[in-house]
């Protein structure tokens, strides 16, 4: 492993917005992590409130070492010096659109690395539009979605491109993945989604092609529709309905297949996996009605009024014990022209949003952080980013030596947990 640090740049990394929910437990996998304390890692807790970030600090086992940065999402000097001080900046500040945009600009401007666990893709389609060429001339790696949203999908599909490339030497036409969780909703979440809604970004939502780069949008539009009734799947041998993070994760893996290259009739879908028999065939056919229903009247603004007075505030969250009893999995099979499969899944213990999520984009950071010289595209690569096309392969190493579940046909065993972060 390469420990890249370049002495001009006061901290390896920035932890931005680590006094929220899943800030703070960014804070104790950092403070956890062995390749944090054997690289002498220089880390630091941002946001907007010192004697917050302090508690946090304190709060938590072995982040005593973390220094402290104030800057305020809207202060465009403290998001500079914010910038200008780090080589990758990890960013738990949400709502994005709210909280994100000067922040992303600084970066941009100090060429400076960036993740984040964004789940708005109208968001992200302004920071392409505006900042993609520029990133791409100063070196500097912008990488929304590196959370639930949309490690798994983009991993599956580019994991199945590659076994259908290294098994058969053949292209996927077709990529599906079936979803199966168990979790909880952050506060922080649904302000995201209330957002997005109260901006009127649901036309923009319903594109597939919203992140597509110019010039890559397939002409054939129809099978790339969002998936909207139940379905009975022979691959899978289960009953399939809407995925909710479908409308999200399908838009990045559509963006990393044109930026990696997947082929120009490559199609990628995924589900809710319900399981077998009647009641699963049942529960596929409420589970779409209820979509429908839900996106319908979630447009109204009194039903939305009452949505948000029932539902979690920013800051809150599932508790301990519910985030340590989720779990996550995806199954996904890669399809090519002439029929052949290939088959894998990606899994996890641990609430997806919170558990999955902490370890993805803090593992995300770290490929920037520590083995600049293994990512794809060289050290040079800058630009608006996918996991897959940002971070590839050395993103899948490091979360199987996280204790993720990553595999696919072409082999490659797991090795073991390592290390879990916890708030002490
Ligand atoms: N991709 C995924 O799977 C996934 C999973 C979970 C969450 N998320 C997203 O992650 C985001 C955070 O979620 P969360 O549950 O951690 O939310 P949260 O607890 O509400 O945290 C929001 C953070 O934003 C900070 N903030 C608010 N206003 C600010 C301002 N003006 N300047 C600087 N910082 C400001 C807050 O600081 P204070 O502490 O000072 O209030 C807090 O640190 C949301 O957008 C959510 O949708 C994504």
């Amino acid at each position: 492993m390469t420990q890249t640090s370049t002495p001009k740049k006061k901290y390896d990394v920035i932890l931005y917005g680590a006094s929220g929910f899943v800030g703070r437990q960014t804070v104790a996998y950092f403070a956890a992590h062995p390749d944090v304390q054997t690289s002498r890692l220089r880390w630091a807790l941002a946001g907007r409130s010192r004697p917050k970030l302090e508690a946090v600090r304190a709060s938590i086992s072995g982040a005593n070492k973390a220094g402290i940065v104030v800057a305020e999402a809207h202060d465009t000097a403290a998001m500079d010096a914010l910038a200008a001080s780090a080589r990758v900046v990890l960013s738990t500040a949400g709502p994005f659109a709210l909280y994100g945009s000067e922040l992303v600009a600084a970066c941009v401007r100090h060429g400076t690395h960036y993740v984040d666990i964004t789940g708005e893709t109208p968001w992200v389609k302004g920071l392409i539009d505006q900042h993609d060429v520029q990133a791409q001339k100063n070196g500097a790696r912008i990488i929304p979605f590196c959370g639930f949203d949309s490690i798994p999908s983009d991993l599956s599909a580019w994991l199945a491109h590659r076994a259908m490339r290294e098994q058969f030497d053949e292209e996927c036409v077709r990529v599906k993945v079936a979803f199966s969780l168990r979790g909880g909703f952050n506060g922080g979440t649904l302000a995201s989604m209330f957002n997005m809604l109260e901006q009127g970004q649901m036309a923009q939502m319903a594109d597939p092609f919203l992140l597509n780069p110019p010039g890559s949008r397939p002409a054939a539009g129809g099978m790339h529709a969002d998936p909207v009734a139940p379905r009975h799947d022979g691959d899978f041998s289960a009953w399939l309905g809407p995925f909710m993070m479908s409308t999200i994760n399908t838009r990045v893996v559509r963006r990393s297949a044109a930026l990696l290259g997947y082929g120009n009739d490559y199609g990628y879908q995924e589900y809710l996996r319900l399981g077998r028999g009647l009641a699963a065939a049942l529960a596929a056919t409420t589970l779409s009605v209820g979509s429908a229903t839900t996106q319908a009247v979630l447009r109204l603004r009194p039903v939305r009024w009452l949505a948000k007075k029932l539902a979690p505030a920013p800051g809150e969250g599932p508790s301990e014990a519910g985030m340590d009893s989720g779990s996550f999995r995806a199954r996904w099979v890669g399809e090519s022209a002439s029929g052949h499969k290939v088959r894998g899944e990606i899994a996890d213990q641990g609430d997806p949003s919170n558990r999955a999520t902490t370890k993805m984009l803090c593992e995300s950071a770290l490929c920037l952080a520590l083995q600049q010289d293994e990512l794809p595209g060289g050290r040079q690569l800058g630009g608006l980013l996918t996991p897959a096309s940002g971070l590839g392969d050395v993103l899948v190493g490091r979360l199987r030596a996280a204790g993720m579940m990553l595999k696919s046909d072409s082999g490659q065993p797991n090795q073991p947990k390592r290390h879990k972060g916890r708030e002490s």
